[in-house]
């Protein structure tokens, strides 16, 4: 085929293309490896001498042509919809599309709640780190030194002195040796433990400790707080039930039930028929860990208690499973929505 055959080939063929997939096959047929214009150069080697440079500079004309044809009538063919290329017009008078709005994590959602209720309590924030001593996590603490929790099985150490706290009552022993009694803290982190995983066990979880020292305090003062930091949290009808227990830096120590709020006490399957929740550790402050950070346990009392975070959280929203808060799933996530007020 002459040069002059292909461009009117060509010309007909790109006139008639309605479509980028046309508009494809055209340059295919005409540039592609089998192409007539790829044909058309090949047939230089045929030629007699005195004639190729003329084929030379006729093939590349028409590249040249077929390309600049294709890239007019794709032009074109812009405002087709069945072109792929296609892209509407932008219309910037149209409202934006809304983008993807972030929220608290439920546990952030739940530290603000308790942080919210015991600051109008009269709590004030304390912290402390998260890496802590030996010393602060247990022996200042009272536990003796054969204790279970000092087993590293409960605990990750770092070191032998150092190792993630496995609670927040460290930060007792740290707020009371830079301050003086009266004081009343509110103390929020993530604590560590070695804990086989379960539905309700996880080796990362969260607490919110509180400490009030002072002179004449009493468990009755330890009662009434934690009565209305209850009601403030799970509502008016709530009631609390302390039973005995053991905690080395405290004496008297007791575990807190609140009523059960999904049936308000009659027993269901929240509460496994018991119509109480345990939700914290408590006690009056052991005079060992006074006398640890120099406070006279003669003048001053004061009592401690320690508020599962996860727990709470779960029992409030009905979560069947403690490890779904790590899972950073959103589709789980996205269910709480804290209240704007
Ligand atoms: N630190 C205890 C725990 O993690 C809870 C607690 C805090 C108990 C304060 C009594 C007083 O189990």
């Amino acid at each position: 085929m002459d040069s002059r055959a292909i461009e009117d080939a060509l010309r007909a063929d790109v006139e008639n293309a309605r479509t980028g997939d046309d508009l494809e096959g055209v340059r295919l047929r005409y540039l592609g490896r089998k192409g007539s214009i790829t044909a058309y150069l090949h047939g230089i080697k045929d030629a007699p001498a005195d004639e190729r440079p003329r084929i030379g500079a006729e093939a590349n004309r028409l590249k040249t042509l077929c390309e600049s044809l294709l890239a007019e009538r794709a032009q074109a063919l812009g405002g087709g919809d069945d072109n792929p290329h296609y892209q509407p017009p932008v219309d910037g008078t149209l409202p934006a599309t809304p983008g993807a709005v972030g929220r608290r994590h439920i546990i952030s959602q739940t530290f603000r709640r308790i942080r919210d209720i015991l600051e109008g309590m009269g709590y004030r924030l304390a912290r402390g780190p998260e890496v802590e001593l030996e010393y602060y996590n247990f022996q200042a603490l009272n536990f003796p030194d054969e204790h279970p929790s000092r087993d590293l099985q409960d605990t990750f150490y770092v070191s032998k002195e150092i190792l993630l706290r496995t609670h927040t009552s460290p930060i007792q022993v740290r707020f009371m040796e830079a301050n003086r009694p009266p004081l009343k803290i509110y103390a929020p982190g993530r604590v560590y433990r070695n804990e086989a995983i379960d539905a309700s066990h996880q080796a990362e979880f969260h607490q919110v400790e509180g400490l009030y020292i002072d002179t004449d305090v009493s468990m009755a003062d330890l009662r009434g707080d934690l009565l209305m930091f209850s009601r403030e949290l799970f509502g008016a009808s709530t009631n609390i039930r302390f039973k005995p227990h053991f905690f080395p830096f405290t004496e008297p120590s007791v575990d807190v039930d609140v009523t059960c709020f999904s049936c308000n006490g009659s027993g269901c399957a929240l509460c496994g028929q018991s119509g109480w929740i345990e939700i914290m550790g408590a006690g009056m402050v052991h005079p060992n860990v006074l006398r640890a950070v120099g406070c006279d346990p003669e003048k001053y009392s004061g009592f401690a208690f320690g508020v599962g975070v996860d727990r709470i959280a779960m029992v409030r929203h009905g979560i069947p499973d403690i490890r779904l808060f790590l899972e950073n799933d959103l589709r789980f996530l996205e269910q709480f929505q804290e209240p704007t007020s």
